[in-house]
Order: C-alpha cells, then sequence, then structure tokens
C-alpha cells in the first residue's frame, strides 16, 4: 500500500509541530509496510509572502490531488497587521482549502490521557472518564455566508440548508454508533432559525438509528456542562461557529488545546484534511515548546481515515500515551520538555 501525503506546514509553530508528525508518520509507515511519499506546499501567511495568495493554485492541485493533507497552523500579527489594510488573510486560505475540498465534517477528539489529571483545570472526579468527540460542520454557517465589512456597521450571514445539516449529522450518528451511542445536538433553537432547521433535520434522521440515544442541548448551557460534567458526552454534533468554540474549550478540560488533534472529512474516497486544533501560536512560536501531540495526533487520523491503516493509527496513539505516561510533558503542560524530546520520546516508543 502506499500513501501520498501533502503537507501544508503554514506559520508559527506549525511548521514545528507538522515536522514533529511528518517524523512520526514516516517510522509508523515504514513499519507497516506503508509506502509513503510527502510533498511540502506552502500555505497561509508563508504563501502570501512568497506569492500574495494565501492558497495558491499549485497548493490547490497538490491537495486535491493527493491522498490526504497534513496541516500545521495559519496566521500571526504580522498578517493581522496588513489587514487592516487590505491586506490578504492567511484564515482566508483555510476557509478556502475546506471549501475547495469539500471538508464539511470536522472530527475533533477530546480525552483524558491518563495521568493527566493535574493537567485539567478540573477536580479529578469532574474530568475523569472524559472521552467526547465534537463533529464540528465544517463549510457553511456563518464563516461562509454573505458578509458586510464596515468600520459603522457590519453583517455575517448565517445560512444553512437542510441538505448541509444532513449530510454532517449521519456523519455524527455513524460515529456515534461506533461509540457509546449517544448522540448530543447542540444549537441555540431558543433563538436562531437555522438552529430550528437544525434541531428539525436531527429529529427527521434519529429514525433511521433507533440504536443511537439523541437529546439536544443549547450552546449556552453546553459550555457550562463542559467543565462541569464533560465525562456524561460521547458524541457532539454542532454548527462551525459553536464547534470552533466548544473543542477549544474541551480540550483545555482534559489538559491543553496543544493535545487536540482533527479529522476534516468530505466525501467518501477524496483526501481529508488533517490537523492540531490550535493555531500558530506566535506567543511560543520560535522557542521549540510547542507541544507536537495535536500535530501527531492528526497523523494517525490521518493513517485511520485516509490510509485505511487502523492499526498503525493506534500505535501512534499508544505511543503518545506512552510519552506522556513517561511524565514526558511540554510548557502547556506544566513540564519542561521541549518539541524536540516529545517527538524522541513518542520516536522511542513507537
Ligand atoms: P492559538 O491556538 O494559536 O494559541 C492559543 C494559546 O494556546 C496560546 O497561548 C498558545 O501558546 C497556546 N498553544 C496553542 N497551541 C499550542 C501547542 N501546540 N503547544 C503549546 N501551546 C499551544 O490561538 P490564537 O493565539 O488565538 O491564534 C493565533 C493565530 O493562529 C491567529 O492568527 C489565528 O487566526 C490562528 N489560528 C489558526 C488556526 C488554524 O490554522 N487551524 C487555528 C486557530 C487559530
Ligand atoms: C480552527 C481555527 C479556524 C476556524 C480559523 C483560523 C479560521 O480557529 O481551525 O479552529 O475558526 O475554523
Ligand atoms: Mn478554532
Amino acid at each position: 500500500m502506499s500513501l501520498h501525503v501533502t503537507i501544508l506546514p503554514g506559520d508559527g509553530i506549525g511548521p514545528e509541530v507538522t515536522e514533529a508528525a511528518e517524523r512520526v508518520l514516516a517510522v509508523a509507515c515504514e513499519a507497516a509496510g506503508i509506502g509513503l511519499r510527502t510533498d511540502h506546499e506552502l500555505f497561509g501567511g508563508a504563501a502570501i509572502d512568497a506569492t500574495g495568495d494565501p492558497f495558491p493554485e499549485k497548493t490547490r492541485h497538490a491537495c486535491l490531488t493527493c491522498d490526504a493533507v497534513l496541516l500545521g497552523a495559519v496566521g500571526g500579527p504580522r498578517w493581522d497587521e496588513a489587514a487592516k489594510t487590505g491586506g490578504p488573510r492567511p484564515e482566508k486560505g483555510l476557509l478556502a482549502l475546506r471549501s475547495a475540498m469539500g471538508l464539511f465534517a470536522n472530527l475533533r477528539p477530546s480525552r483524558l490521557f491518563p495521568g493527566m489529571e493535574d493537567a485539567s483545570p478540573l477536580r479529578p472526579e469532574r474530568v475523569e472518564g472524559t472521552d467526547v468527540l465534537i463533529v464540528r460542520e465544517l463549510t457553511g454557517g456563518v464563516y461562509f455566508g454573505e458578509k458586510t465589512e464596515g468600520t459603522e456597521a457590519a453583517s455575517d450571514l448565517m445560512p444553512y440548508s437542510r441538505a448541509e445539516v444532513e449530510r454532517v449529522v449521519r456523519v455524527a450518528f455513524e460515529a456515534a454508533r461506533g461509540r457509546k451511542k449517544h448522540l448530543t445536538s447542540v444549537d441555540k433553537a431558543n433563538v436562531l432559525a437555522t438552529s430550528r432547521l437544525w434541531r428539525h433535520a436531527v429529529e427527521a434522521l434519529a429514525p433511521d438509528y433507533p440504536d443511537v440515544t439523541v437529546d439536544h442541548v443549547l450552546v449556552d448551557a453546553m459550555a457550562m456542562h463542559l467543565t462541569t460534567r464533560p465525562a456524561r458526552f460521547d458524541v457532539v454534533v454542532t454548527e462551525n461557529l459553536f464547534g470552533d468554540v466548544l473543542s477549544d474549550e474541551l480540550s483545555a478540560v482534559v489538559g491543553s488545546i496543544g493535545l487536540a488533534a482533527s479529522a476534516s472529512l468530505g466525501e467518501p474516497g477524496k483526501p481529508g484534511v488533517y490537523e492540531p486544533i490550535h493555531g500558530s501560536a506566535p506567543d511560543i512560536a520560535g522557542q521549540s515548546a510547542a507541544n507536537p501531540a495535536g500535530a501527531i495526533l492528526s497523523a494517525a487520523m490521518l493513517l485511520r481515515h485516509s490510509g485505511d491503516a487502523p492499526e498503525a493509527a493506534a500505535r501512534i496513539e499508544a505511543a503518545v500515551e506512552a510519552a506522556l505516561g513517561q511524565g514526558l510533558r511540554t510548557r502547556d503542560l506544566g513540564g519542561s520538555a521541549s518539541t524536540e524530546d516529545f517527538t524522541k520520546a513518542v520516536l522511542a516508543a513507537l
């Protein structure tokens, strides 16, 4: 078997964590007899600097023709500043990539790794047993609706079609089937029309999955529940912006955003994009302080979802768990291990 992966290091800590993930991916593929081919393309701020465009045509072509994309992160203060006077935004490239590749379902798992209780802001008895998969809608809603920019008035429309809701909700139902068979749909149906459409679509699909228990929770209450009783949830499905916010919250609840991986998927058989959920972390970039676990675990998700290699994926996950179990912790987890120290420990455990 062979696997062609396009790597988009991006900005800030993006190149630091993707380098770590690529090394781990290479070793895991070698051990599993998978022929790995990688190419590296410009993306985000780095692509703006080189070409003026955050998502150049060459990068687009590479992403659409490979088996999977491994992405670091994009953005930074330099481009934020330039955007104030009309410069291109790195983040716009990321949205264009997701849209061009049809990545409507973003899987963001967060679980408490053994021994990580003390890294959680919650008391151990509250966080214990937390293992939640957030399924975030990724190509619709307020991110992609019509915008009016302005310094006196502005607007962002939040459109959703029934079909857009159904396809991502089906992904969440299927995921729940393979887990604890509990699906929580999060919305703001007491205020938003799109949320009422969302809830209606979920209720209409539920009879197709009689083995899955469904409940509905309003997003404000959900933000609270995730900090008081996160372990009671299994699969959570929600729209784009709510999923963005709740997944960062949940990642911190189980220790650190530096541990959180993701898979962005479209139609079956099409390439997926795998990236940690964190950003370019300009505050720690260049210090070898970044936690590469989120990127490494994203490489594991790549093997599972785009490489048809669940055993190799599980081996990477076990190696990350082993490194954490040995007490190797980067600064975000209260330790002093460098990116390189942690990566080496994962490679050794592999
Ligand atoms: P961020 O996720 O980059 O950082 C938030 C905090 O978490 C910072 O204190 C950072 O040091 C810490 N952190 C993040 N990842 C870490 C890791 N792997 N190891 C250790 N600590 C880590 O969010 P931000 O500061 O709000 O955004 C910075 C830039 O990143 C912005 O330009 C934003 O648009 C962009 N961003 C990009 C993506 C992406 O490319 N997918 C995601 C989120 C934010
Ligand atoms: C993420 C990021 C992006 C998002 C930004 C950078 C556009 O926060 O991947 O979670 O909001 O989706
Ligand atoms: Mn985010």
